[in-house]
């Protein structure tokens, strides 16, 4: 697979973003509740002081690590794509949430807007896969993070072998037809399942956070591998 475009990742995200929220959990029966709940559990115990969630989309992360963690706690959720934004903001008004405790900010991954060392905490939920430079992407999370603070990355991964022909059936088949129905756009799943089939397995990924200097680089796999949290700490 080729590097994403970012402009055709944008336009794709901009097509589906009314439909998102619904389309992912519909298209994974629910467990996207789970996977993010995950990286949350893990989010807590990093008793973070200022968050930066990337690749925020709809704010589901950022609305659920605002609501996990202390009211201190600053939290900023970043994405290129405007009308996910406006999604988000959305969401974080009919919460009741001010934005002194979050908010949301345009911006792009790979070329970041904040002095070095500025969030103890980086997350970054099924972002990850649709930069066109994870390279560029890594370092400048890396940058971003304070010494001893954490990346967590939750992104689909290969599943385990037994898992994988029924699961590539599913990619490549029966997602883009039912997400036409939820969404009226096949092709941004076809995209999605093309995505997911070039990205590297939870080992090729750790191995990428070593190589970007991240330290006490580990993995948990989630519901068989299809998605992996990854968690790495800047030294
Ligand atoms: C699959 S959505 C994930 C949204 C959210 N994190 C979630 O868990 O549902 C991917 C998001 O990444 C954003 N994105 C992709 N490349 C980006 C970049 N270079 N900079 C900022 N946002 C980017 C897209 O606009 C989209 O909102």
């Amino acid at each position: 697979m080729t590097n994403p475009d970012p402009d055709a990742v944008r336009a794709t995200f901009e097509g589906i973003a009314p439909r998102y929220d619904l389309a992912n959990h519909l298209l994974s029966g629910g467990l996207d509740f789970l996977w993010r709940r995950r990286l949350i559990r893990e989010a807590k115990a990093s008793r973070p002081s200022e968050v930066l969630d990337l690749a925020t989309g709809s704010g589901d992360v950022a609305l659920a690590l605002r609501e996990a963690l202390p009211a201190e706690v600053k939290v900023t959720g970043l994405d290129f794509c405007p009308p996910m934004l406006a999604e988000a903001e959305r969401k974080r008004i009919s919460v009741g949430c001010s934005r002194d405790s979050l908010r949301f900010v345009h911006g792009d991954c790979l070329s970041l807007d904040f002095p070095d060392s500025s969030f103890d905490l980086v997350t970054i939920a099924f972002g990850l896969r649709n930069l066109s430079n994870r390279v560029l992407g890594l370092s400048e999370m890396h940058r971003l993070l304070r010494p001893g603070g954490r990346l967590l990355i939750l992104e689909f991964s290969q599943p385990f072998f037994i898992l994988r022909p029924f699961y590539y059936l599913y990619l490549r088949g029966f997602l883009p037809l039912f997400a036409r129905l939820v969404t009226g756009d096949r092709k941004a799943y076809e995209y999605l399942g093309s995505s997911i089939s070039g990205f590297p397995d939870r080992f090729g990924l750790a191995e990428e956070l070593r190589q970007a200097n991240f330290g006490k680089v580990n993995f948990f796999s989630l519901t068989g591998a299809v998605v992996a949290l990854h968690l790495g700490e800047k030294k």
